[in-house]
């Protein structure tokens, strides 16, 4: 599976005879769908040139600090990082991230992400071997850096043994199961996403600003934790996350039809959509024609889908959102016991924000708990949700959940 896409990979190069290698790597990630910036020792000047990744990578590329144009670039490039990859990384770029030195741009930048690092050791086999190498990696390891590789046999000194890098396949491999946490796995996973439309007549409907993004950044959130997962989607012009079943419906009698033909098997219910409240009572079969006697539009309700799913008897754990213009969690926390849901995802919306928009901020509401994420890209606070609800997911079982369910509600 390609987790790659969207990602956001920032590829440290060091100077060592594999950094030609890294061209062939930013161009798979590249095809693979990953944004690539690349920030270039002195010493890997020596050996391949910034243009190069350049023309690759459609950015500007890194190597010291004149490059650092605000004074602020390596910051900003430390937090735009989903994860750093330092391929080729030498004897001396281990020794320096071990220590935490900060006096080159790439090390500087390490130091300053809090992004997952990764590193792939290319050197002389007695130079990898060397106590103070192995001393170096032991610590770095220790820290979480993961290690990769490095791969055994002939070496460009002419000398044979461990310290080649390993190859571009299996450095975009290892990133690619980077991105996947295993955290839902063997769990069976229903998203809804997009807005709904509710038919005025044949040509015109009811609907809403959805961009259907939050949900399928959620689909694919979850599938990438491992979860097998079937999006049931809204009509958006949005591509199908890796891996993910996607079934579209336009309307929300139409949506719930198709989340309770998915639901019996479901572990995890995430309601994302932005499901019409009312429709047309009488659609009209054939296009309403001018001139019209009575111009008011008769409204029902639609069936709320979360609130059905949670009332049932075996019921998944469930996820609701909470679109909010004020009084954030105090509305969070009510819809939260209202739908008799464990977890509610706010936002506020309006003004620009939330809809339509590729960012989002979001309060996480549950039983005993609150917990603020911060404005970020859907994709990276999709991740931060799935993470949440594994964490909350293993702690109640569908039992204890349906008999507080009713026990709330018979009250
Ligand atoms: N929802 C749903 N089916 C509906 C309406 C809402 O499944 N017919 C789900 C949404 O997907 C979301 C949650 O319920 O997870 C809350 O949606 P929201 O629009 O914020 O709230 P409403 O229930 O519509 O309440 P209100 O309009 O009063 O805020």
């Amino acid at each position: 599976m390609n987790n790659l896409s969207q990602k956001r990979i920032l590829l440290g190069v060091c100077g060592g005879i594999a950094a030609y290698k890294s061209a062939e790597l930013v161009r798979r990630l590249r095809a693979d769908g990953a944004r690539v910036r690349v920030v270039m020792t002195a010493a890997a000047s020596e050996f391949i040139t910034a243009r190069t990744f350049q023309a690759l990578t459609g950015e500007p590329v890194l190597s010291d600090w004149s490059d650092d144009r605000t004074g602020m670039d390596h910051i900003e490039l430390a937090r735009w990082a989903d994860r750093i990859l330092i391929a080729p990384a030498t004897a001396d770029s281990l020794a320096r991230l071990a220590h935490g030195r900060a006096d080159d741009l790439l090390a500087a930048v390490c130091l300053a992400s809090e992004a997952p690092l990764m590193v792939a050791p290319a050197m002389n086999q007695a130079m990898w071997r060397h106590a103070a190498t192995r001393d170096n990696v032991e610590l770095l390891r220790r820290r979480g850096v993961q290690i990769c590789g490095p791969a055994d046999g002939e070496q460009a000194c002419g000398e044979v043994g461990p310290g080649r890098m390993l190859e571009p396949q299996a450095l975009l491999q290892a990133l690619s199961d980077a991105f996947c946490s295993a955290r839902l796995a063997g769990l069976k996973v229903v998203v809804t996403a997009g807005p709904t439309r509710e038919p005025i007549d044949p040509v015109r409907f009811l609907s809403n600003r959805s961009s259907g993004k939050m949900g399928y950044a959620i689909a694919r959130a979850a599938r990438e934790a491992g979860a097998s997962v079937e999006l049931v989607s809204g009509p958006v012009l949005l591509d199908v996350p890796p891996g993910v079943q996607r079934v579209r419906v336009e309307s929300g009698q139409e949506m719930l039809e198709a989340v309770l033909e998915r639901i019996t098997d479901c572990d995890l219910f995430i309601a994302t959509a932005a499901v019409a409240d009312y429709r047309p009572a009488k659609p009209a079969q054939q296009k309403i024609k001018k001139p019209v006697a009575d111009t008011s539009l008769q409204l029902e309700p639609v069936t709320d889908i979360l609130a059905t799913v949670a009332a049932l008897d075996h019921r998944p754990f469930c996820v609701g959102f909470a679109a909010e213009t004020e009084q954030l969690e105090q509305h969070a926390q009510k819809k939260r016991l209202r739908k008799g849901v464990e977890l509610i995802a706010a936002n506020r919306v309006g003004n620009g924000r939330g809809f339509e928009s590729d960012d989002n901020e979001l309060l996480l509401v549950w039983e005993g708990g609150t917990c603020w994420l911060p404005k970020d890209s859907k994709a990276r606070l999709a991740h931060q949700l799935i993470e949440k609800v594994a964490s909350l997911y293993p702690q109640r079982s569908n039992k204890q959940i349906s008999s507080e369910y009713h026990a709330k509600h018979s009250a």
